[in-house]
């Protein structure tokens, strides 16, 4: 029996639905903040994420070579492709620019729970104002976005300034893989290489930052910044509005784009990947020839947010299987039509089974049953079954719509 690919997934109905639900709740919520849906290629040239997308992102690219001899590569996040899409056809819309997408990104890591080589992104960019009400805008969005989903979260809000004034010192290389231990919240691997570096006294005040609760704190380990002004106002904007986040210096992301402000949100219920949206302010679009713009976004890890709402049952519509005798079947098809111009779900016989075994199916698979036998076809009507109850009654055929479309979602 042949298998799916590693890490790869096949959603059942059931799950389809759910998804789809959760989907549309995240939209709803992006589209109440004025963010429009944009679509982006599957695969991109592979340079569009070597540019900027970090060492740790780029290990884990599906690249390949098409016919033309072009290096390729699926998308490992949306960002970049959403950038150089602003660079090709966005730089003269009036801005700034809300865009949201929802789209599914490769990555080839080790599968477990939580973690797959495809997953889906529900993601947003805002493109050309660089204030702190734009960071706080899209901070504000992301929780409004969870919140939609019900997922129970803890949201973390830092920046990068203080980190890098802690780093100032070091090569950007250097930088980068101190930078990566802390993403990756790995001790040892952070502890081994300050060794190796000769960095150890930066251990203590690394370490302090993650600790420190209040922006003021921040400043008494890192140094004053001089984006301290408006990291202070982002913040109080989110005060004001009453959000629930944590500051967290210690945020370092795991992508190279990033240039300020940067959160993070974690599911209160999950385990090791637990982390379900990351986002912050990042420079891209001049790399790809466009403006020096700033950015700010985030995207959410869709199948994260499945996985820590768990399963749920839906709302069900009811169905009804319409069943004939093979000389009703032109009938059926007309019933059966009638029912779906109402919006009902209807599923007459393909298997040219007899009304017996029809009507065995339809209690397996329906809630209703439209019969048709010869008189029913004869007189116009049908005899519509309650499959749950066993009632049944005679009726005209928009009697017996109103009828189904009484119980609605039932
Ligand atoms: P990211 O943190 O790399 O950021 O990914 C965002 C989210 O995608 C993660 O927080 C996680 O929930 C989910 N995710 C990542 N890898 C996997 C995986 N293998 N399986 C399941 N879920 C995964 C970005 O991608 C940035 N583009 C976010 C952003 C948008 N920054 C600015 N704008």
């Amino acid at each position: 029996m042949l298998q799916k690919p590693r890490g790869t997934r096949d959603f059942l109905p059931d799950e389809m639905e759910r998804r789809r639900l959760i989907e549309r709740r995240m939209r709803e919520a992006a589209r109440r903040w004025g963010y429009r849906e944009v679509c982006t290629p599957d695969f991109e040239n592979l340079e569009l994420f070597t540019m900027k997308s970090g060492e740790g992102i780029i290990q884990e690219m599906y690249v390949f070579e098409d016919k033309g001899g072009r290096q390729l590569t699926l998308r490992p996040e949306v960002t970049a492709a959403v950038l150089r899409m602003y660079v090709n056809e966005g730089k003269v819309l009036p801005k700034p620019i809300r865009w949201c997408y929802f789209a599914d990104c490769f990555r080839y890591e080790r599968p477990q729970k939580g973690r797959y080589r495809q997953f889906w992104q529900f993601g947003v960019e805002l493109i050309g104002a660089d204030t702190p009400s734009a960071d706080a805008e899209v901070i504000m969005l992301a929780d409004d976005t969870l919140r939609s989903t019900g997922v129970t979260f803890d949201l973390h809000v830092g920046h990068l300034a203080p980190m890098k004034h802690l780093l100032s010192g070091l090569d950007p290389g250097d930088q980068r893989a101190i930078m990566a231990y802390l993403d990756k919240h790995d001790p040892q691997g952070l502890e081994a290489a300050l060794v190796e570096k000769n960095l150890t006294h930066l251990a203590e005040p690394l370490a302090a930052l993650g600790e420190c609760r209040t922006v003021s704190e921040v400043f008494e380990v890192a140094g004053d910044v001089p984006e301290r002004a408006r990291i202070e106002e982002t913040f109080s904007l989110l005060d004001s509005q009453n959000i629930d986040y944590r500051p967290d210096f210690g945020i370092a992301r795991g992508l190279d784009y990033y240039t300020g402000m940067v959160f993070e949100g974690f599911a209160k219920n999950l385990g090791a990947e637990n982390q379900i949206l990351g986002g912050g302010t990042y420079r891209l679009a001049h790399l790809f020839g466009g403006d020096d713009v700033a950015s700010c976004g985030f995207a959410i890890g869709f199948d994260r947010v499945m996985v820590s709402i768990g399963d749920f049952t839906l709302a069900h519509e009811p169905v009804v299987g319409v069943v004939c005798t093979p000389e009703g079947r032109a009938r059926a098809l007309e019933v059966a039509r009638a029912f779906r111009e109402a919006g009902i779900r209807a599923e007459a016989d393909l298997m040219g089974r007899g009304m017996g075994a029809q009507l065995a199916h339809a209690a397996k698979t329906a809630d209703f049953a439209a019969v048709l036998g010869k008189r029913e076809v004869e007189a116009g009507t049908v005899t519509l079954k309650d499959l749950h109850s066993g009632e049944q009654q005679e009726r005209s055929l928009e009697d017996a719509i109103a009828e189904v479309a009484r119980h609605g979602a039932c």
